[in-house]
């Protein structure tokens, strides 16, 4: 089994390096690839060094298995054909192909089985803040079809990658010393001792593209005819995404099913203890692999309705987690080269 990682210097591609090694990924080689801008660096893996090697069109992936590639949409579009030219499945992170249709999207507690179909050797890894939120509705969809959805997320820094978390960090070293800032680049607005309620780019309907991400993507993982109306929201936190959900079932929940159906859920982990200070925060999700929920409570306004709050590390659970999960379970079921 030999592996690659593209965009191994980024947030998600680190990431890779850390999971893979963890989880004692059953691989045989690694090749890692990046931009002119990180290739010649080194990265240590498992005790050896690895040198990242230029992305180009050529036979680079003709012995590599599974490729994660982790190096934004436009990188992801023009080397789809050069990574899965010789049989290679790419996990792709990017946004690039999740909507299409002959491209599974695929998070493994919900649709697994998806997985095996996909025509272009290409597996879509969705949304981050989507990936955590339908892990934790698919077990409730179960008990009640779930036919509405409301969310405000709370975004961290990390999400908008490596760069993004140095400049909030640099954003604050200037505030304390010099009493303000000028480093505003990847994100619209200072974040610093801010929110900003705006995550990508608007869209024709006054959403934005990742709140159109949540409401498209959530239907296609979960096969549901399920309505999402989304407000994303980037806050100051340096990693791990929180949200919070409302939504309505067919039929009424007890908060009790609820909590059940969570507790037996795979990948979530119930945390829901208010009166004494226990419910999830991102402080403490950051480096852990599950979804955790709490504040699980009836919604005051819907009668079928009930709400709850999440958070988990995106850049885990939300990627590079994920990426891996699809993999293992393709050496599962015998379905790699
Ligand atoms: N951060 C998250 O929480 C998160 C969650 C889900 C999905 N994603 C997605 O994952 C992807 C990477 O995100 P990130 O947060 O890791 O970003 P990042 O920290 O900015 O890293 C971007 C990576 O892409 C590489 N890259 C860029 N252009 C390239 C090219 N032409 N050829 C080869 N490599 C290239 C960069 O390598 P160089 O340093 O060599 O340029 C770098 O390793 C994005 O598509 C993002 O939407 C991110």
């Amino acid at each position: 089994m030999k592996v690659a990682i593209v965009g191994a210097s980024g947030a998600v591609g680190q990431e890779f390096l850390r999971i893979l090694a963890e989880r004692d990924f059953p691989m045989d080689d690694l090749v890692l690839f990046g931009s002119e801008r990180s290739a010649g660096r080194k990265y240590t893996f498992k005790g050896k060094e690895y040198e990242v090697k230029l992305l180009q069109h050529n036979d680079d992936f003709k012995d590599i298995d599974i490729a994660f590639t982790s190096a934004g949409g436009s990188t992801s579009e023009e080397f789809a054909g050069t990574i899965t030219k010789y049989g290679c499945v790419m996990i792709d992170n990017s946004s690039a192909f999740r909507m299409c249709d002959d491209v599974p999207l695929v998070v493994p507690e919900v649709n697994a089985e998806d997985a095996l179909k996909r025509p272009r050797g290409i597996i879509a890894n969705p949304n981050c803040t989507t990936i955590m939120m339908v892990v934790v509705l698919n077990p409730i969809d179960k008990l009640s079809h779930i036919r509405k959805i409301h969310i405000a997320s709370y975004q961290s820094a990390s999400g908008a990658g490596a760069a993004a978390m140095a400049e909030l960090e640099q954003q604050y070293r200037d505030i304390l010393e010099t009493g303000s800032t000028t480093h505003v680049e990847k994100f619209p607005h200072q974040l610093a001792y801010n929110v900003i309620p705006q995550i990508d780019k608007m869209t024709p309907n006054d959403y934005t593209k990742e709140e159109m991400k949540m409401y498209n993507e959530t239907r296609k993982i979960m096969h549901s005819d399920v309505r999402t109306s989304a407000t994303c929201v980037r806050v100051s936190s340096l990693r791990s995404h929180s949200e919070s959900v409302w939504f309505e079932t067919e039929r009424p929940l007890t908060v009790e099913e609820i909590r059940q159906a969570l507790k037996a859920a795979p990948g979530v982990t119930l945390e829901d203890d208010p009166q004494n200070y226990v419910y999830p925060m991102p402080l403490e999700s950051a480096g852990h692999d599950d979804v955790y929920v709490g504040r699980v409570r009836k919604d005051l306004a819907d009668d079928n309705g009930n709400t709850l709050w999440l958070t988990g590390d995106q850049i885990r659970k939300g990627a590079a987690l994920n990426a891996v999960q699809i993999a293992e379970y393709l050496i599962k079921v015998g379905d790699v080269k």
